[in-house]
């Protein structure tokens, strides 16, 4: 162990006054540690890199403009065990009733001001939907997230699209925080669930595990505060930051063609702020960014680090799950959509060749 005296000292020696207890800067650490052949590690540069490599959306240059940006939470589970109702709850909305045979079928992307401690923190939360034959969206809702919020409902348990969600989390690499829902229910059995849960690898940390589990009831409100607390603690432990003042950066989550807008596009910003008059190109599709609409349908002028944003302007639909980028110019936009056409195409030309029927309406 090096002593403060022999620091100071050290400092003294090279014509640097510390003032007693006072901070070091990075620099002043950086000549202690070569002195005293320490190796040093840039906690804030190591975090970049992890994050980079999870996310390949921050760089080098985004090291000294980092901010702290809000959680993207994406809410997963088996069909109907609660996860729109759950989002309901928390939004104050009525989604799930509306919904068409009680299904959701769609990604749905949302802005929420949680109070914690009295203070209005924001959450984005992703809705996925639970029926099996959605498992592209929730492993694209997965992608995308900071934290999975598995649902689970306490009077059926685990079921294969529940098993499936984790998987999705698991590969993704994100941490899992599991709802137990209905608990109000008849026949809701909680323990039996724990129980389960741990048997496919998700240990309580009411047991001595690592994956905190709460028991809510979506409809009543139940233990809701109890989740949202836990998903903000699991949030601040990641210290999620992006770098705001830059160009735009992020993925699709959803796009379709409107009568009257045109091509529309839901995006979450990932890195940068996405603003208006901005040139994108996402997939095989660019444009000029004409007009933003937050997730509540109003005009914007700029989306920052996490927020989910429409955008029209696009000059075709883009594919779900495509990245978007923001880009010097339109002629850049369209050469960059080009070769990615061109690519797209070469895919599918290698795919069928590999199926040994080519015709020549493949190269059509
Ligand atoms: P998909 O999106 O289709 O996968 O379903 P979902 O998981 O979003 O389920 P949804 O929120 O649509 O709820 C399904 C049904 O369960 C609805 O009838 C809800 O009212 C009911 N439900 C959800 N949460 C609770 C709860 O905590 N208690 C009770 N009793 N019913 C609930
Ligand atoms: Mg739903």
């Amino acid at each position: 162990a090096i002593s403060e005296g022999e620091i100071l000292g050290y400092f003294y020696s090279k014509g640097i006054k510390p003032d007693g207890v006072q901070k070091l800067s990075k620099d002043m650490v950086k000549m202690i540690c070569s002195e005293y052949e320490v190796e040093v590690i840039d906690a804030a540069a190591v975090r970049v890199e992890e994050m980079a490599k999870k996310k390949e959306i921050l760089d080098e240059d985004d090291l000294d403009k980092l901010e702290d940006r809000p959680p993207v939470l994406t809410i997963m589970g088996h069909v109907d065990h609660g996860k729109t109702t759950l989002l309901d709850y928390i939004r104050k909305t009525k989604v799930a009733a509306g919904e068409a045979g009680g299904i959701t079928q769609g990604i749905g992307a949302y802005k929420v001001l949680v109070p914690i401690d009295g203070k209005q923190q924001t959450c984005v939360f992703l809705d996925t939907p639970g029926h099996e034959a959605f498992g592209a969206m929730r492993a694209r809702g997965a992608r995308v997230t900071d934290i999975a919020v598995i649902v689970v409902a306490a009077d059926d348990g685990i079921r294969p699209q529940t098993t499936e969600a984790i998987a999705h989390a698991k590969a993704a690499g994100v941490p899992i925080i599991v709802a137990i829902n209905k608990i109000d229910k008849d026949g809701a059995n909680p323990e039996r669930v724990l129980q389960e849960l741990s048997s496919v690898g998700l240990m309580p940390e009411e047991w001595g595990g690592d994956t905190p589990m709460v028991k809510i009831s979506a409809l009543k409100g139940e233990n809701v505060d109890d989740l949202l607390e836990t998903i903000m603690l699991v949030a601040e432990l990641q210290e999620l930051k992006a770098n705001p003042q830059r160009n735009a950066k992020g993925t699709l989550i959803e796009a379709g063609l409107d009568k009257s807008k045109g091509p529309v596009a839901t995006f979450i910003v990932q890195n940068g702020t996405l603003k208006r008059g901005d040139v994108i190109v996402c997939g095989e599709a660019f444009g000029k960014v004409r007009a933003l609409f937050d997730d509540k349908g109003k005009r914007v002028d700029e989306a920052g680090p996490s927020i989910p944003v429409q955008v029209i302007g696009l000059n075709n639909v883009p594919s779900a799950g495509d990245e978007f980028e923001v880009v010097g110019s339109l002629d850049v936009a369209r050469e960059r959509a080009e070769s990615r056409a061109e690519e797209v195409r070469n895919e599918r030309i290698t795919e069928k060749a590999g199926d040994g029927k080519v015709t020549l309406s493949s190269f059509a």
